[in-house]
């Protein structure tokens, strides 16, 4: 009898990524937010493919005797313990560049729907209220914006965001002196302080944990718009609903938060507060392209095997 590999879809992947497996394998699905359903489902898999709702650590490589390959369809890895997956012989492989066209465009309609305010105007208009007056906005020519993390996806949103006329500052401290042409590098402090849009692009890490915080908040324009279409918990929510109440700057948009899903928050209760639920990725040329970039790696994972392998 040939016994195809098991491969374990935990998160929804794209029609196009899923028929891309083929029929070498042997498909099965589970909800990975559901641990009980997950560690039960991991047991026979080869490959365990997810988005980043599934968190694989420990206790789910513990649970999985059979599993030769982990693959996340998106750029984050912080809900894959890598390292434990590598002392145990398991490949990951992420889609490092699928989306980053998409967060980057996300962020981009984030900063412009703070700008204007169209959430809580269109919030309104559907409650039956036309207030053109209390929703004047700001235009973003001429003004500063601030990126934290000049990586693939800030490159992209300093781009897009210099058409529209606005200066840009980043902050990096891995980027050394290479910076691309129209940018100015500052330290963090000096961004914090000059930029009147402050967007933040960094991988979640022990460093990056509460990076925006009381502090740095306080440091912000009361004028200063914050978007952060990166990782939840990179900026500190308890932090910037009091700076948010408080006048202390003018706006967020957030589209990932700490613990996710996320459907209660204080935060939902401020009009100047833009959140949408870890959407940027979420465009069907993204997900076409991190799933099938994951499949090939999880197929090449289970059918090339080294030369004298059995
Ligand atoms: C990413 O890290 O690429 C995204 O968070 C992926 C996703 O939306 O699942």
């Amino acid at each position: 009898m040939n016994i195809r590999p098991v491969v374990l879809v935990a998160d929804p992947l794209s029609p196009v990524a899923l028929s891309s497996l083929g029929s070498d394998v042997e498909v099965r699905h589970c909800d990975g937010t559901d641990r009980p359903a997950l560690l039960a489902a991991v047991e026979s898999a080869d490959a365990l493919l997810v988005r980043s709702a599934t968190r694989v650590d420990a206790e789910v490589l513990d649970a999985a005797p059979r599993l030769r390959f982990i693959g996340r369809a998106g750029v984050g890895l912080d809900n894959v313990d890598v390292q434990d997956a590598t002392r145990r012989g398991v490949a990951v492989a992420n889609a490092p560049t699928a989306n980053v066209v998409s967060a980057a465009e996300m962020t981009c309609a984030l900063i412009l729907a703070s700008a204007r305010h169209l959430l809580p105007a269109g919030t309104a208009l559907r409650q039956g209220s036309w207030e053109r007056s209390r929703y004047t906005g700001v235009e973003l020519s001429s003004k500063t914006l601030g990126v934290i993390g000049l990586g693939r996806i800030g490159t992209l949103v300093a781009e897009r965001m210099a058409a529209f006329g606005m200066d840009i500052v980043a902050h990096d401290p891995h980027l050394g002196n290479a910076c691309p042409d129209g940018v100015k590098l500052l330290t963090l402090d000096e961004l914090l302080r000059r930029a009147d849009v402050i967007t933040v692009h960094l991988p979640k890490t022990a460093e990056t944990t509460g990076l925006i915080g009381r502090a740095e908040l306080a440091a912000m324009k009361p004028t200063a718009l914050l978007v952060n279409v990166a990782r939840g918990g990179i900026v500190d929510e308890q932090a910037l609903h009091a700076a948010l109440v408080s006048g202390q700057i003018a706006g967020a948009a957030l589209d990932v938060f700490g613990r996710e899903p996320c459907t209660e928050s204080p935060l939902f209760e401020l009009d100047n507060v833009t959140p949408t639920p870890h959407l940027g990725a979420s465009t069907s040329e993204a997900q076409d392209r991190a799933g099938v970039t994951v499949v090939e790696a999880a197929l090449k994972a289970l059918f090339d095997q080294p030369a004298g392998s059995p």
